[in-house]
């Protein structure tokens, strides 16, 4: 078992409570889901890393995850799980007309910072073969800005050896940019960012930066991040 579904799996019970707080309803969670609940109405859809929080479970939903423990979370809620990986999902191509990818591009990563950006590529062209002409990619995601990135890229190694210690594997943001790039290298057109901020959202709101670390709680205002939900389209 690799090291990354492992800590999923450890994660599983700890990570379906920490997604049912009062805080959700007012968090850029509540945003992205209004948004693709609507947008999402028809057709079938394969999240790859959990569906969105708060998803309609109404929606046709298959789920391919790398944890067989979170795989049983979504299981119970009456989705189809399927287990496997994100950049070789065992799917057959152009079998969906949606592809959620939510908050799990960032836990994509690898030995470094180059490996990162590389598996997210790997992730997003996987994807984008499994739409349908006229399909699309959902991305919803913690972003950075610029120079926040590049010194998360330079202090890669340094993160790594940090969260290896509590045997927590790498995360690393990414820019808007890039992943928008990242769509469009894949073949998808039309491909745009949505923002995913919330308004109810308070600077002292107190946040869990670290999954894993459940007891670090740190207010909103020290971790500079935005939301993001990147869409493209299957030509
Ligand atoms: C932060 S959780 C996100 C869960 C849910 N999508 C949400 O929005 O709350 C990350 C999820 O990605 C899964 N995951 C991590 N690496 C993966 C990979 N390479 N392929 C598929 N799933 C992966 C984990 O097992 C976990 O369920």
């Amino acid at each position: 078992m690799s090291e990354v579904s492992r800590f999923w799996n450890d994660q599983a019970d700890g990570y379906g409570r920490s997604v049912d707080s009062d805080w959700v309803e007012r968090s850029h969670h509540r945003v992205t889901a209004d948004l693709l609940n609507r947008e999402l109405e028809d057709g079938r859809i394969l999240c790859v890393g959990g569906p969105w929080v708060a998803a309609d479970l109404g929606l046709d939903l298959t789920v391919l995850d790398i944890s067989v423990g979170m795989l049983r979370l979504y299981a119970r809620a009456g989705m189809t799980p399927i287990l496997g990986d994100g950049r070789q999902p065992p799917l057959a191509d152009s079998s969906f007309d949606h592809v959620v990818v939510p908050l799990v591009l960032h836990h994509i990563t690898g030995r470094g910072a180059a490996s990162a950006r590389e598996n997210v590529r790997r992730a997003v062209r996987a994807a984008a073969r499994l739409l349908e002409p006229g399909g699309r990619l959902w991305i919803k995601e913690i972003v950075v800005p610029a120079p926040i990135y590049a010194l998360e890229l330079f202090l890669a190694p340094l993160t790594r050896a940090a969260l290896a210690a509590k045997k927590i594997p790498l995360v690393i943001f990414h820019t808007d940019r890039f992943l928008r790039r990242a769509l469009s290298e894949a073949g998808l057109t039309d491909v745009r960012s949505i923002v995913s901020d919330s308004p109810d959202e308070r600077w002292y709101d107190r946040i869990a930066p670290v999954i894993g670390l459940p007891r670090l709680r740190v207010p909103r205002l020290l971790v500079p991040v935005r939301y993001r939900l990147i869409v493209g389209e299957r030509a």
